[in-house]
């Protein structure tokens, strides 16, 4: 006879192997014994195909589907949306293996192509390089906004100023900003040579530098935009909004979070936005864009590269539809180029200057607390005027006409 003792044991006992056997089943059945990688993860990953599968997996359903072009945009935007993150979430790019194309030296117009054109075009096709300096554990937790900057190894002082004035990591009301400094590598020896060792340290104190595997060149700005969404959509699942901009800027982070909390728009990329600019056909100007490599009238609206907002969502789209396209020289507007796959536009605002304030570099604005006050980015300042700057703004300076832009 059992006692009631017993009977309770002989309960416990076998509801505790029951509980073990679902558990073990349900591990089996994940394929999960053995990888050491945390469940949540593991299962996730088996949700989406590696980057690299999936890229090629689109670029098919593109170049069959150019009728069927909306669903198409749907497969990017929509279905593929929010799954991403959580993928391996690793830099999955181990080497380079980037040789010159061998078959643009064939073609009559090639030949006749400026050298820069020519380096670019003949390296077009390497995607992607791998990392120097990461930081897997920036994105940990939640972020409100994400602070980009792009940066080259020797501009150590303008880094050094954006993390004292309006680029410091800090919470505001809760919502946390944090900062990171997008760099190459440095096309000079001698550069190469001392400065690296410099970043290392800097990165060691500051820890906000990633840096990738290629030469930090003006046609190579591309690759940095294309790297660091790629780089965003491996580990950053929970930003709320993005702060893309170059290291000469002056940035008001109040007058952002102004702006956000003003705002519910998804897609949301706000900047300097040009709407149908011309490409620049004359050899001279840095912005020169030779036929061959761009025969339309005009290019897609983008905003200037400068300083511009965008929301994280967008940012994993782009990323997956920077995947469909040739790499185009110029950053920004190879930025508009993928805005235009995913059938977005991007919002023009007054309170991003990142043109045109450099052709009126006499104007009285330019020395104008009041102005600066009420901006949100404005464009080309070196570091001692951006500390100037930034100080009298953030005096008790009394000024009247920010309601006009904001
Ligand atoms: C998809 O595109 C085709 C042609 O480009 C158009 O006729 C059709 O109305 C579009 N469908 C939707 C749902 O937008
Ligand atoms: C690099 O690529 C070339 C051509 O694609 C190939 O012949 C070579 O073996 C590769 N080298 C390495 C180290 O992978
Ligand atoms: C971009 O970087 C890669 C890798 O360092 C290099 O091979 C290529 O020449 C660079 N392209 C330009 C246009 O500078
Ligand atoms: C423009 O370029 C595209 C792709 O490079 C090409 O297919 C097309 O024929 C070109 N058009 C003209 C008018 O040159």
């Amino acid at each position: 006879m059992m006692t009631a003792r017993d009977r309770w044991r002989m309960y416990k006992r076998v509801s505790m192997m029951f509980f073990l056997a679902v558990v073990t089943l349900t591990v089996v059945q994940r394929g999960n014994i053995n990888t050491g990688v945390p469940f949540q993860l593991e299962r996730e990953a088996e949700k989406e195909p590696t980057i690299s599968k999936r890229a090629l997996l689109k670029k098919d359903h593109f170049q069959e589907s150019r009728n069927v072009w909306n669903t198409s945009i749907e497969a990017i935007t929509e279905k593929q949306g929010e799954t991403e993150y959580g993928g391996s979430r690793t830099w999955d790019v181990a080497s380079t293996n980037c040789t010159a194309n061998p078959n643009f030296n064939n073609m009559g117009w090639f030949v006749g192509l400026e050298a820069n054109f020519k380096q670019f075009l003949l390296y077009r096709h390497c995607r992607y390089f791998p990392m120097i300096i990461n930081h897997p554990e920036k994105c940990s937790g939640e972020t409100y906004l994400l602070i980009v900057i792009k940066s080259t190894i020797t501009q150590h002082d303008r880094r050094d100023i954006i993390r004292k004035t309006w680029g410091r990591e800090q919470e505001v009301d809760g919502k946390r900003v944090k900062t990171l400094f997008l760099l190459g590598k440095s096309s000079n020896e001698l550069e190469k040579a001392h400065h690296q060792k410099l970043l290392e340290y800097e990165d060691y104190i500051y820890g906000d530098i990633l840096q990738w595997d290629f030469l930090d060149s003006f046609f190579n700005l591309t690759l940095k935009e294309t790297h660091f969404l790629k780089w965003f959509a491996t580990y950053c699942g929970r930003v709320s909004y993005i702060f893309k901009g170059d290291d000469d800027v002056f940035v008001s982070i109040h007058n952002i979070f102004e702006y956000l909390e003003g705002t519910s728009a998804d897609n949301l990329l706000v900047g300097d936005v040009l709407f149908k600019a011309k490409p620049i056909r004359r050899k001279e100007n840095k912005y020169y864009i030779p036929q061959a490599l761009y025969n339309k009238t005009h290019y897609p609206p983008y905003a200037g590269g400068g300083g511009f907002l965008m929301d994280g969502t967008l940012a994993r789209k782009l990323n997956r539809a920077s995947e469909t396209l040739d790499l185009f020289p110029i950053d920004d507007v190879f930025l508009g180029m993928c805005l235009e796959v995913l059938r977005i536009s991007p919002i023009k605002h007054n309170a991003f200057k990142t043109f045109g304030l450099v052709k009126s570099k006499s104007s009285r604005l330019n020395r104008e607390p009041c102005f600066f006050k009420s901006m949100i980015v404005v464009h080309k300042l070196l570091p001692a005027d951006l500390l100037n700057m930034w100080r009298l703004v953030n005096s008790d300076l009394i000024c009247s006409q920010k309601a006009i832009l904001l």
